[in-house]
């Protein structure tokens, strides 16, 4: 199947273009990626023959591959570390074969020296570029591979900042901005989950354009950027591994997560495409996401005191004010009174529900509303029935403490024993009740990852419990949480189909992680709720009308006791609940544009740019005597908008005023929102 090397590999996407030189008997060296360049393109120069020889270099000049190696005259940082007990180091690529579709390239490398096999795949669609790596040992003895990049991308010599982002439980997607020099930047994570601190994902400034890249993959993983000798940067991305961790036999092959890269004119642009690409990879029941149906919530309103006459009663007034989907959240199963105990043990608790959850999650449905659950089948508490019969299925290293975390330890994913139990457990409430849905969780990190460390395998068995369980259940949805927003990535999304953004639902901090979560993920998977307010994460109290116009465009929700909320609290509630569901259908199908305006104030559109909704957002009081007007750049300079609850009863205006203008608002208070609809006439 593979054929005999084309010259050049040119992939484009509609406003991307990868361009790859091929040369004789070695890998193909990266000669652009960025922006679209023209079809029939003949690129100019053969670098491999072009290039002249620096003065005290070696003979063999190696610019950047598609897949460097090292120990062969790559003084750059190699894709591949890896040895048979020290020998067979070095990796360089003898033969190479190439087979070219449209949009996609398979690009086998073999080192018939090191006995190494790999093969590199890229294909674009739309404007994301997907690239992966397999690896499979060709040798008599144990290939220990230390490190293995899932893909490696050129930057240009003009890229300036890197973007990635920092946080912790209670503050994901804390943006950190560095500048690119010659120091190598590196970002890793070894929690053993996507981890709140360190998104695997980083967005790239360079002059004239912006790239993005993310990998799909919910567990360790390092990135980083590296300048290089002819003055660009490359920059690798992948699964970190531990000492040990990978190990194949003979013959044996490892593939890698996915990579995802794109570039655009600007940080939107590259969210636009990040969206499409996300959107294509989540597998919906029937096929089509149906609108978002509104949530409500349990874990604010209740934490783990269920009562069962108080969720009918919840279960009512939801279904009044427009809740469609009711989640039943930690606390419903056997003994679980409090986060010391029980995790493991998947059956209803008799005491809170002497008859099962059946009456309630029929009374749920028989409302009109979904019946969702709470689980976290990786988990496993000590003061568990199932710890109690199986102390040996919790991951643990001989001769190190056992540390727990939140009370809990981590399930052996690998087994197939804890594999068959959490199924079939599973698989009983999905048979016996009318559950539509699980809030899927993972409430700690990775730690004693097993004698020989199972990192890997863990994410693996997650991803394969999801998909038997998908299987067996495909009306079924998940959503994917981990103390929040522990485990957002494009990996889980391809067995998943809603995020928990965050456990800190206090407005003010979810403007600022929404804004990191959207450069990446679409709307209409960003868990977004109403919370209590003063907000438990935070202690601040911000308006139901703040609340609201910040988890408008999300997959909205409830989280508080609706039975509670005085009339005008609760009809203001049902308001947002109606005005999301009047335009959930523009702001999960569409664009996003994200920007700051002047004085502080942040804004978001979503749709397209004849019919966009704009949200602008005051987080902190006004410095200045008069309010600033909004530019909204992604208008259409040549059409002429209507504007539906504008300010100063503006109801029709130019798009190229409002482009270059801007639009004039009102001062606006600390801690409000305007949302305002623009529509071309
Ligand atoms: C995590 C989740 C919360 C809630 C609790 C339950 O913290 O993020 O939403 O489900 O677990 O224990």
């Amino acid at each position: 199947m593979f054929q005999s090397q084309p010259e050049w590999i040119i992939l484009h996407g509609s406003d991307v273009t990868a361009v790859i030189e091929c040369s004789k008997n070695e890998a193909p060296l990266w000669r652009y990626w960025g922006m679209r360049l023209p079809d029939g393109l003949t690129p100019g120069s053969i670098l491999r023959e072009s290039r002249p020889e620096p003065s005290f270099s070696p003979h063999f000049d190696q610019p950047l591959t598609i897949f460097p190696g090292g120990g062969v005259g790559w003084f750059g940082a190699p894709a591949l570390l890896a040895h048979r007990a020290g020998a067979d180091w070095s990796f360089q690529a003898t033969r190479c074969e190439v087979e070219q579709n449209v949009g996609s390239a398979l690009i086998k490398l073999h080192d018939d020296v090191a006995k190494i096999e790999l093969v590199a795949s890229l294909s674009i669609k739309g404007n994301v570029l997907t690239l992966s790596t397999s690896l499979t040992n060709r040798g008599d003895g144990v290939l220990d591979v230390a490190w293995l990049a899932s893909g490696v991308l050129p930057l240009p010599a003009d890229a300036r900042t890197v973007r990635s982002y920092s946080g912790r439980h209670n503050s994901e997607f804390v943006a950190v901005t560095d500048s690119l020099t010659r120091s190598m930047w590196r970002r890793e994570n070894r929690r053993g989950l996507t981890s709140h601190d360190c998104f695997p994902g980083a967005i790239v400034e360079a002059d004239g354009a912006t790239f993005g890249a993310q990998l799909g993959w919910s567990g360790n993983h390092a990135q980083q950027i590296e300048w290089i000798d002819d003055g660009r940067y490359q920059w690798q991305m992948g699964e970190a591994f531990a000492p040990g961790e990978v190990r194949l036999a003979s013959n044996e092959s490892i593939s890698t997560a996915e990579m995802l890269a794109t570039c655009g004119a600007d940080a939107n642009e590259v969210a636009q495409n990040f969206h499409a690409a996300v959107r294509a990879r989540i597998d919906w029941p029937g096929g089509k996401m149906r609108p978002r149906p509104v949530h409500l919530n349990t874990w604010e309103g209740f934490y783990f005191d269920h009562d069962e006459a108080a969720l009918v009663d919840l279960a009512d007034a939801a279904a009044v004010v427009g809740i469609e989907r009711f989640v039943l959240d930690d606390g419903w199963f056997a003994g679980r009174d409090d986060d010391r105990s029980s995790l493991g043990d998947w059956w209803a608790d008799s005491r809170k529900y002497p008859n099962g959850l059946l009456p309630l999650a029929s009374h749920v449905v028989g409302l009109g509303m979904e019946f969702g659950l709470w689980v976290e089948p990786e988990m496993v508490n000590p003061d568990s029935a199932l710890y109690h019969s199986h102390p040996d299925w919790a991951l643990s290293v001989d001769g190190r403490p056992l540390l727990a975390s939140r009370n809990q330890l981590v399930l052996d994913m690998q087994r197939p024993d804890v594999q068959e139990y959490l199924f079939e457990k599973i698989a009983a409430l999905l048979r016996d009740l009318p559950i539509s849905y699980l809030k899927w969780d993972h409430n700690r990190d990775i730690i004693a990852a097993g004698n020989r460390p199972a990192y890997r395998a863990q994410v693996h068995g997650g991803y394969a419990l999801m998909a038997r369980l998908r299987a067996a259940f495909p009306d079924v949805e998940i959503e994917a949480c981990a103390g929040g927003g522990g485990r957002i990535d494009a990996g889980v999304v391809q067995h998943s189909h809603r995020f928990w953004t965050s456990d800190n639902i206090d407005a003010v901090s979810r403007a600022a992680i929404q804004r990191g979560f959207l450069q990446f993920m679409p709307p209409e998977i960003m868990g977004a709720h109403i919370g209590a307010s003063p907000a438990h994460a935070s202690g601040r109290s911000q308006s139901m009308a703040f609340r609201g116009g910040v988890a408008l465009p999300g997959h909205f929700g409830v989280e508080l006791d609706v039975r509670k909320l005085n009339d005008a609290d609760r009809a203001e509630l049902e308001w947002w609940i109606s005005t999301y569901k009047q335009h959930r259908d523009r702001l999960h199908h569409g664009q996003v544009w994200m920007g700051e305006g002047n004085d502080g104030l942040l804004w978001q559109a979503h749709g397209t740019p004849h019919d966009v909704l704009l949200l602008i957002y005051r987080l902190d009081p006004q410095t200045q005597r008069h309010a600033p007007s909004l530019k909204l750049p992604m208008l259409d300079a040549t059409a002429r908008y209507r504007l539906t609850d504008a300010p100063f009863g503006h109801d029709e205006t130019d798009g190229a005023w409002l482009i270059q203008h801007g639009l004039a608002l009102p001062p606006m208070k600390a801690e409000t929102v305007q949302i305002i609809r623009l529509t071309k006439i």
